[in-house]
């Protein structure tokens, strides 16, 4: 959420940062700008409303220079408008600062130090770097020494680049929850909000701890705490591949990744199982599962629903209970836990605020934590007990796919390595190498149905307002998050719903022509109350929408898909959903990659 860069001591200052700002522009991408400067060069900002196409329309060749910090806004405080984007700037425009994250005490901040200051937008941005230049400009204090000041008053969640127009060759960077990692290069250094963004420049990272302090040169970086304490940090090479990172012939990043399941699932199938079959999972966890009595599943979004989509499998193969909890209530509203708890932390991101805040209870709870993340060292990771990466490569669209249908993969191995330490009969006789080698077959053959997709939504879909999908059991949880697809990125209003629930007073909303998409996997007495459900609707002049699996399938049903086992049905009755939320969304002209108001990594609370 919000996407910072900045850079020092390279020539091609301005191309690495709109570079850098394009990567970074799933954060957010209401407004953007960048600052410029070089000891040759004149420093110029240059801000813009709407994506960074627009901003890169607005630079004339005089935006050259040396150094250089630019941001992509997901607004939080303040209009999407040019003077609340960032850079922001102090009163004399000497200091220039970009900001992600959350300042909680920013009209406390205003009110005791900047009463007569004037403020050009209504962005907590604003009064931290007017608070730096009072302490720079008024008690005569270094940019350093002001930067410490500022940073021990401000409360609340930062990623910090900041320049003083007077000193081309320095950023100062800072950090406490937001993400932001440190770039090396040969004769230049960057930061930036994730490594993607940077890897056309470099392979080689630096982490940032919370309230920590960088002052960044071009041949050096200096990390120290708030007390100007040094820190020695070694850095890491990341195994990223530029290659990951375009969209090729794809109209969007969306479909491409959509079309990247089942090699997920096959490469899920190397990465998590050893030659001779047996499961390739840290004994460690294993241990730690094996030790609660209860598996806790901290998630928001798509990755609650791929929660949900594990759940049954997870109780069957560990024998342990499973609650899921919602990162946002979690954080503040933790129900009284079991005795022996373990928790497991589902993040595409590892990035995602409101999880974290969990995370930091959970950890200070002193109790054992897994997180499933796709983007290795990442926070979520970084701070649990354990990790099990999805490898998925890296997800571009702000709706997820890939990542979702990766986590209940990753989680079932998981699943059936605890089952089997355990000794469980139902753990040794599910053939998880096979079972998941079938369900990338069945994506496939869904992925085959595309044309055949896109025409049921033009047909069934076109002007729709409204919508319902419906389930039971596993298929509620896919509904949940088929209406979720659904209404990011078509705006078209879906609730996912439990089917035999809707009866109970939702059903007065089924009006002539609202399209009802029914969910039914193969568990025949299940299928036939859920069909019964789809009737009740169609009586009250539903259209309905039946995605099948084949065991249980009608002639008359919409789609229909190959049968898996009934534990990972969850990842292949979720392809057909995907796909009309991608037609949905292209056939009414939309931005599909990029829906509005949204943001991929969301790291305010
Ligand atoms: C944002 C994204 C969602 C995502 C959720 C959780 O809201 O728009 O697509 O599911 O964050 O993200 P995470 O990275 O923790 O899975």
């Amino acid at each position: 959420m919000c996407g910072i860069v900045g850079v020092v001591g390279s020539k091609n200052a301005t191309d690495i940062l709109m570079q850098g700002l394009e990567k970074l522009e799933y954060r957010g991408y209401d407004s953007a700008g960048i600052f410029v400067n070089g000891q040759k060069t004149a420093a110029k900002l240059v801000k813009s409303v709407g994506r960074i196409a627009d901003l890169r329309a607005k630079l004339g060749i005089d935006v050259s220079g040396t150094s250089g910090i630019g941001h992509t806004r997901w607004a939080t405080h303040g209009k999407p408008t040019e003077d609340n984007a960032h850079p922001h700037t102090s009163s004399s425009g000497r200091f220039v600062l970009v900001h992600n994250g959350v300042i909680e005490n920013f009209v406390e901040l205003k009110n005791e130090f900047l009463m007569n200051d004037s403020f050009k937008g209504q962005t907590d941005t604003e009064i931290a770097v007017h608070l730096i230049a009072k302490f720079a400009e008024e008690e005569n204090l270094t940019t350093l020494e002001a930067f410490k000041k500022a940073l021990k008053l401000i409360q609340g969640s930062y990623a910090f680049a900041l320049m003083d127009r007077e000193d081309a060759d320095l950023i100062y960077v800072a950090k406490n929850k937001s993400p932001l990692l440190i770039g090396l290069g040969d004769g230049y250094n960057m930061v930036c909000s994730d490594a993607m963004a940077m890897i056309r420049e470099t392979s080689e990272f630096m982490e940032i701890h919370d309230k920590e302090l960088v002052v960044l040169t071009k041949d050096k970086v200096e990390v120290m705490d708030y007390e100007g304490q040094i820190i020695s940090r070694d850095s890491y090479t990341a195994e990223l591949d530029l290659s990951d990172i375009g969209k090729g012939t794809y109209p969007f990043y969306m479909l491409k990744e959509i079309d990247e399941q089942p090699a997920v699932m096959r490469k899920l199938i190397a990465t998590y199982t050893n030659e001779d079959g047996t499961m390739k999972v840290d004994q460690d966890i294993i241990k730690g599962i094996q030790e609660a009595d209860r598996i806790y599943i901290i998630a928001a979004g798509t990755s609650y629903h791929a929660g949900f989509g594990a759940k049954m499998m997870l109780e069957a193969l560990t024998d342990t209970p499973v609650e899921l909890g919602l990162a946002s209530e979690w954080g503040y509203d933790m129900p009284l836990l079991s005795k022996k708890p373990f928790f497991i932390f589902l993040s595409q991101s590892g990035e995602t605020a409101d999880s974290r805040q969990v995370l930091v209870k959970v950890n200070e709870l002193g109790l054992p934590s897994l997180t499933v993340t796709n983007v290795p060292g990442s926070t979520l990771s970084r701070e649990a007990t354990y990790t099990m990466l999805i490898g998925a490569g890296p997800e571009i669209a702000v709706a997820s796919t890939k990542a979702y249908t990766g986590q209940i993969a990753t989680l079932a191995f998981l699943a059936k390595a605890v089952g089997e330490a355990e000794g469980q009969a139902k753990a040794k006789d599910f053939d998880l190498v096979k079972e998941l080698s079938l369900v990338a077959q069945s994506i496939e053959s869904t992925l085959s149905e595309k044309d055949e997709i896109a025409a049921i939504v033009s047909e069934l879909l076109p002007t729709t307002r409204s919508a319902f999908y419906i389930g039971r059991k596993q298929d509620y949880y896919v509904a949940m998050e088929a209406s979720l697809k659904l209404k990011e990125i078509s705006y078209i209003q879906c609730e996912g719903f439990a089917a035999g629930e809707l009866k109970h007073g939702t059903i007065s909303l089924i009006e002539k022509g609202t399209p009802v998409l029914a969910l039914i996997s193969n568990n025949e007495e299940v299928a036939a109350h859920t069909r019964g459900n789809v009737m009740e609707t169609v009586a009250r002049g539903a259209s309905a929408i039946t995605i099948v699996e084949e065991g249980v399938a009608r002639e008359d049903d919409t789609i229909v898909i190959n049968q898996v086992h009934p534990y990972l049905s969850a990842i292949s009755m979720v392809i057909p959903t995907q796909l009309i939320a991608y037609y949905a969304s292209m056939q009414r002209g939309l931005d599909v990659d990029k829906p509005r108001n949204l943001a991929k990594a969301v790291t305010v609370e």
